[in-house]
């Protein structure tokens, strides 16, 4: 429908107002992404990014189960026509029990993580099992869980979210945070190789410093919160920290863009430019 308005507007943020840009380049012309008839999943749904990409992948037409280990977080999503459920993706059993009543899913949007302060000297290897737990494992049973599926229907977008702190870049004081990240960068390039051939895209998304109740925990738990926050937006080369509605729109981007798959996207304030 080119010449047509957005086809729905975002939610309000902190920083921006501005409209959602999602279109994809049709024979038609220009067209927003329309996920309708396509189930999409969410983990760690409740807050931050995963709310914000939840209500995204529902505003652009999916139908959208948001899972997160915090009934009460999740309940306000259901006034937006989005069905919820708890889910610790730390449990095994869980993640199998949640698949065997939801059934198929076409996109899922593995966003559950931890983030670990501190260098290799402070980290324990409790700390190491525990991130490895959530930001790794939890997401390969997530992956493993939904592919049968999407491998019988022939298509299925899987995005795992990494982070700036990764393979991508060393930041100091994320030591076991990057370690793990890095990892999911290494898994969603080899799933994408194992399972392309089958119509199965898995991409994952790189943020820089994301406006969030965790991030402002972490600011907090510095001590000087303005000073830190001072810290985090000036390593930003754009000015600011970015919201979690603009993650989401990548989030959106990346579960309806038809040829890519095995990619780690930087969507970080030009922070690795
Ligand atoms: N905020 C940032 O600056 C930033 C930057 C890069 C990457 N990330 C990544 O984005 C993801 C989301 O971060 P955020 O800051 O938006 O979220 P957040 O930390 O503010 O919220 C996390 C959510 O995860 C849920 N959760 C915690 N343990 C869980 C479990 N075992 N099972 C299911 N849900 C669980 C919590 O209840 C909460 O709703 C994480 O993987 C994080 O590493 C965040």
């Amino acid at each position: 429908m080119p010449g047509a308005p957005w086809r729905w507007s975002r939610p309000a943020t902190t920083q921006t107002d501005k409209p959602a840009l999602r279109c994809l380049a049709t024979d038609k012309g220009i067209d927003v992404i329309d996920l309708t008839g396509k189930t999409a999943l969410v983990t760690a749904a409740g807050q931050g990014i995963g709310r914000a990409s939840a209500l995204a992948l529902a505003a652009a037409g999916a139908r959208v189960i948001a899972t997160d280990i915090n009934a009460d977080a999740l309940s306000p999503l259901t006034e937006h026509g989005i069905e919820t459920r708890v889910l610790d993706v730390l449990d095994a059993d869980a993640i199998s029990e949640c698949m065997a009543q939801v059934g198929a899913v076409d996109i899922l949007f593995n966003c559950a993580g931890v983030v670990h302060g501190g260098t290799i000297m402070e980290a324990s290897d409790d700390d190491l099992d525990f991130a490895y737990a959530l930001n790794v494992k939890a997401m390969v049973r997530m992956c493993r869980a939904v592919l049968p599926a999407m491998i019988n229907k022939g298509d299925g977008a899987i995005v795992n979210m990494a982070s700036v702190a990764s393979s991508t870049k060393g930041v100091p004081n994320r030591f076991v945070y990057g370690t793990t990240k890095a990892a999911v960068v290494g898994m969603t390039k080899a799933l994408a190789a194992d399972h392309v051939a089958q119509g199965i895209r898995c991409n994952c998304i790189c943020p820089g410093t994301v406006e969030t109740p965790s991030l402002k925990e972490r600011l907090s738990a510095q001590g000087d919160y303005e000073a830190t926050r001072s810290a985090f937006v000036a390593r930003q080369p754009i000015g600011r920290i970015g919201t979690a509605e603009e993650i989401a729109d990548l989030v959106v981007y990346l579960a309806g863009a038809t040829y890519t798959t095995g990619q780690a996207i930087n969507i970080d304030g030009g922070w690795t430019i």
